[in-house]
Parts: C-alpha cells; structure tokens; sequence
C-alpha cells in the first residue's frame, strides 16, 4: 500500500502511468545479488521484462549481465553500459542481420536454438572474421507448472534443441570452425513457483553435462535460465522473492563439473514488485448483473490479464484514505474495445467513484514492455519514486 503522501503526488500526475519504486528496486536486486554471489553465481537480467531506461540503469549498476531476445535488446544493453562479455542472446528465430551485429558486439555467448542456426552463424562469423561463442539451447522437456503460455520446456514447445537431435549438433559443432561450444542453456517456463521445478531441471542437466563430457566437450557454462516466479498476490508483505531458496535448490542439485560456471536468467523476480500501474476511475457503471469500474488504463498498457488470465492485485488508492467502510464487487475494465479487456472480475473493493485513482500492482515485469498503441492509445508515461520526493 503507499502511504498518503505518495497518493497525494499522484493525484497530481496525467494516469495512466507506471510507477516504479526504485527503493525497492533496488532492495530487489541487492537481495539477489547478494544469493546468488554466495554460490558464485552468475546472473543475466532477462532484458523482455522491463527495459526501461532507468530500471536497466539500476540493473548495470548492480553488477548484472545482460539476456537479450532480439537485436534491438543487444544494442539496447550494448548501449545502456552492459559489458558485452556478460550480454547473451537467445531467440528461436535470430535474423541474419541480428546474428552479425551481435558478433560485431563481440557478445559472450548465443544461446542456439537449433541446428541450423549453428550452421548460420558459423557462416556469418567466418565472413566477419570471427568466432561466435554459442551455448545449445536444449529443450529438457521438463513441465514448468505454470500457464501453459508461459511453458518453455516440453516436447510440443517450439523452443530450444530436442534431445534426440544433440548427436547430430555434436557433429556440427565439430564441422564448423568459426563457432565455439561454451555451454548449455535451459529456461523452462516463467512463474514458477514450485521450488520443486528446478530440481527436476538440475536432475535433466547433469544428465546432459555428463553426455557431452563423455563426449569430450569441456562445457564451461550451464545456463539454467529464469523462472523464478513472485506472489502477485501479497505486494506488500512479500515484496522480495525468496532469492536464498531459489539459489540454494541448483547449490544442492546441480553438479558442477571443476571450471564450470552457473549462470541464470532472471527477468520477473528482479523487477515485477517494483512495478505498478496508477490509473483513475472514469466512469462506475452500474450494470443489471454486474457493478464495473471502468478505467482510464486498458489491456494496452498491462495484458497480461487478458492474456493469461493473470491476477494483478488491484487497490483503490484513493478510498483507502476516506472512512468508507463500504465494498462493493466491482468488475475492473479498461476503455478498450474488446471484451478481454478486463483487469479482474467481482474484485472486492472500497465503494469507488470517478476520479478515484487506482493502482495495479506487481506490473513491473512484462508490463510496460508489453503495451500496445492499439485503439491509438498514448505512448506510455512512467513515474518514478525518486521525482516524487520533494
Ligand atoms: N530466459 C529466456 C530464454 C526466456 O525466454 C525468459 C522469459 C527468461 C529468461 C526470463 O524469464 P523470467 O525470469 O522472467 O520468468 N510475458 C509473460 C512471460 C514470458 C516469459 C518469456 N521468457 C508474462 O507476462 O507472464
């Protein structure tokens, strides 16, 4: 919850916005590092879940590498003062133009995703008159248990390279002499909760670092990705994900072999409490079945619930000050239109009026990253803690 102070700066600002909370941030990320150096763990921040400016600033300076997904993430990163020796770039579809800037970049690793993009950068990399640090992206086919969208790691998903299919990627590997083997890569799915998950991953590795070891492969990095899922449901009381647990799991499980690195992906868990979305009440629409609280925020500057059905705790800032004590069940749109467009149904809230302001909370990660212009809606504003203090 904010306290009053901070409400009475936003009633001063045009909604909607992100509002990131830097302090917390910040307390995020020193937790995190401070888990993973213990273990001598590497971690890459997962570019696609927030990169704004200065949330990345905060990342570079806490001493995070870069994970990238595209082009535009590696200059991004490139250009934000992430060292290119901690960048790495993943993708199951890297273009051409992509894959030679990032050379140009002189990145740490791609995480391939297939046979034929081994070949395709081992062909790049000699015109250019270099060698390409690559990782095998393998799909362990190992359940996430979480949203089906958000699953990575099975059989039937598109990414990474299938196990039966590494024999052949050896062969490659030793054909192309523009490319170097340093690692392999794994990232199962996103929100994870279920610490039990990446035990089951760590059994999969080990297996994996054992068969190209056998084979005569000295891997010097096992990426494990990211995953590591935060509770959407208590922003204020659990604030900070579980970091020590989470790290403590592959410590236990994972195998390493002497040399070897660990290195991690983490995107959600760094940045999604930091996060939240303020918008104001338009318009209470008292329907025959339903009450709605339409918002001046849609599915196009957070769609995660429309995507996934996901929850966002969703507060009435401005009633949480008043003496109302009465609730009313609201349905909590936006001004979109599309039916989907919804933020949560029968939400219990304090009886709400225009003008009231409301906040989405843990929107931090693939939130403003996600947003839309559809309906020709504004670019998106953002806020940020420390312009508040005055
Ligand atoms: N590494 C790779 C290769 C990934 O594909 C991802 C996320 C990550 C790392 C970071 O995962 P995280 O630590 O954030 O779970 N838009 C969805 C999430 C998509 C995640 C895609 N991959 C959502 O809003 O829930």
């Amino acid at each position: 919850m904010f306290d009053a102070n901070r409400i009475t700066h936003f009633s001063e600002k045009e909604t909607p916005f992100y509002y990131y909370d830097l302090d917390l941030l910040k307390r995020t990320l020193d937790a995190a590092k401070r888990a993973s150096t213990k273990f001598g763990f590497h971690v890459h921040y997962a570019l696609k879940a927030n990169f704004n400016d200065r949330v990345l600033g905060f990342i570079r300076e806490a001493g995070f590498g870069a994970d990238c997904v595209s082009g535009n993430e590696v200059k991004k990163a490139v250009e934000v003062g992430f060292n290119p020796d901690q960048i790495v770039f993943a993708g199951v579809g890297k273009s051409d133009k992509e894959i030679s800037h990032a050379l140009s970049c002189n990145i740490f690793a791609f995480n391939v995703e297939s046979i034929q993009e081994l070949r395709i950068i081992d062909e790049l990399a000699g015109a250019a008159g270099k060698k390409g640090q690559v990782a095998l992206r393998i799909n362990p086919n190992v359940d996430a248990q979480t949203h089906h969208y958000i699953t990575t790691g099975l059989d039937e998903n598109k990414f990474g390279i299938a196990h039966w299919e590494l024999g052949e990627a050896i062969e490659v590997l030793r054909q192309c002499q523009h490319i170097e083997l340093i690692g392999i890569h794994f990232h199962i799915g996103s929100q994870i909760t279920d610490l039990n998950v990446f035990k089951s991953l760590c059994v999969k590795v080990n297996e994996l670092n054992n068969w190209f070891d056998d084979r005569g492969f000295r891997l010097r990095v096992l990426n494990v990705g990211g995953g590591l899922g935060v509770d959407y449901h208590h922003p204020d009381t659990a604030p900070i994900p579980d970091f020590q647990s989470y790290f403590a799991v592959f410590a236990e499980f994972l195998e390493r072999k002497p040399g070897q690195d660990v290195h991690f992906e983490l995107g959600r868990a760094l940045v999604s409490q930091s996060g939240s979305l303020v918008s104001r009440v338009l318009y209470v629409k008292n329907g025959i079945k339903k009450d709605f609280l339409i918002l001046d925020a849609g599915m196009t500057e957070l769609m995660r619930p429309a995507l996934y059905q996901a929850y966002h705790k969703i507060e009435n800032l401005t009633a949480a000050y008043s003496n109302s004590t009465v609730q009313v069940h609201y349905d909590v749109v936006g001004p979109i239109c599309e039916s989907s467009d919804c933020f949560g149904k029968e939400v219990l809230l304090p009886q709400s009026k225009r003008g009231d302001l409301i906040a989405i909370r843990t929107a931090g990660a693939y939130g403003e990253v996600m947003a839309s212009r559809y309906n020709l809606r504004d670019e998106i504003r953002y806020v940020y803690s420390d312009e508040l203090i005055r």
